[in-house]
């Protein structure tokens, strides 16, 4: 299928959807790969798996859809590398498991490497003209660090600081340092849908009323807000009544609000749920052009609020959108339908979002 461009009125009163054919176009989903998701920053979870010096840790980067494979260590100075995982003789994956080394060796003809990626030899290599160079090294890739958060991006077109400010300014009160990790209350999700469905779903509560009983009863819907930010939004859950809401700092702008839960979305696939609990991590994880994994990863500060509030029931919730989810992507396929209008008290989170879907799919790469 050709990849023709696609638009998004920047009005969002006399604006449209993204055409139907971003959805069903191979071609689309392919370059999407390189255009949106090897360009944008990933949360790669928390930094226990390498915590101690020594530490490696080989991951893939976006199964299923980048399938970059990378690798995380922690060296004896205890500074913090994010490499290639791949060889740079003949490319063979470096480590295959986690563990704790002095050194990194390829186990296929014993290239070495320190555990910050300088290579340090390599056997039979006698007589190779100018051997080794700066191509011998494994590759670093860009990665930073908020909280316990691990994130990189292999080719940033910002800096991690500036793609997280919004967050890390409105929030600047939040308990990142007491957030432990909950495995009981993590799980991943897979949805027959394409990815951009599931981010549409997300980034309005206009089908709270419709689609979310119970989580309508918990929320004043009137009162729900949406912020525009460059590099996604934010909406505010406000509760109907005082209980499982937050106990705001005077310093924060929403003093006197009962929130419920602050919803940020983060281009293209990020979703960090912040809520009186704690925080729930969605990662958006394309698998093909009608599969999503979706990886929830909850994060607990304070146990004593779990029960209260927009953040219960985050199983039901999910459920009741896989199911529109899912019933869009079989609409969108129709030969009836290509593109819809925002309303515009409701949709200006999708809007944003099919705008920036539609600017990165434009550039060249
Ligand atoms: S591929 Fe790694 S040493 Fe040959
Ligand atoms: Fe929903």
């Amino acid at each position: 299928m050709k990849d023709l461009p696609l638009s998004v009125d920047p009005n969002l009163a006399h604006a449209s959807t993204l055409s139907s054919s971003f959805y069903k176009d191979h071609g689309y989903l392919e370059r999407s790969k390189d255009r949106i998701f090897a360009r944008s920053w990933q949360w790669m979870g928390d930094l226990d798996p390498v915590k101690i010096p020594g530490a490696v840790w080989p991951i893939t980067l976006l199964e299923g859809c980048l399938d970059e494979p990378v690798l995380i260590t922690r060296d004896s100075q205890d500074r913090l590398h994010v490499l290639s995982n791949v060889c740079t003789h003949r490319g063979m994956l470096v480590a295959e498991s986690p563990g704790n080394e002095r050194f990194l060796r390829c186990r296929y003809h014993g290239r070495r490497f320190g555990l910050d990626g300088q290579f340090q030899s390599m056997p039979e290599f006698d007589g190779v003209c100018a051997f080794p160079t700066e191509r011998d090294h494994l590759a670093q890739i860009p990665f930073g660090t908020w909280g316990p958060f691990l994130f990189l991006n292999l080719d940033p077109q910002c800096a991690l600081e500036e793609f997280l400010r919004p967050v890390a300014e409105r929030l600047n009160w939040f308990p990142l340092g007491e957030l432990r990790y909950s495995p009981g209350r993590s799980r991943d999700y897979l949805i027959k849908a394409h990815w951009a469905l599931y981010c549409d779903n997300f980034l309005e509560g206009f089908h709270i009323p419709f689609i979310h009983s119970s989580l309508n009863e918990a929320l004043d819907y009137g009162s729900y807000e949406v912020e525009l930010l460059p590099q996604g939004s934010l909406q505010i859950a406000v509760s109907k009544g005082a209980e499982g809401t937050f106990d705001l700092p005077s310093t924060s702008p929403d003093l006197g609000k009962k929130i419920s839960a602050y919803y940020y979305w983060l281009f293209p696939n990020l979703m960090l749920n912040f809520y009186p609990w704690g925080l729930s991590v969605n990662v958006v994880k394309p698998l093909g052009p009608e599969h999503t994994r979706v990886s929830f990863r909850c994060y607990v500060s304070d146990e004593s609020k779990l029960g209260a509030g927009a953040g219960t029931e985050l199983d039901r919730v999910e459920r009741e959108d896989e199911v529109v989810v899912e019933g869009v992507q079989k609409g969108v396929k129709s030969r009836f339908y290509d593109r819809g209008r925002f309303s515009v008290a409701r949709e200006e989170g999708v809007h944003h979002f099919h705008r920036m879907v539609a600017a990165a799919m434009s550039v060249p790469g």
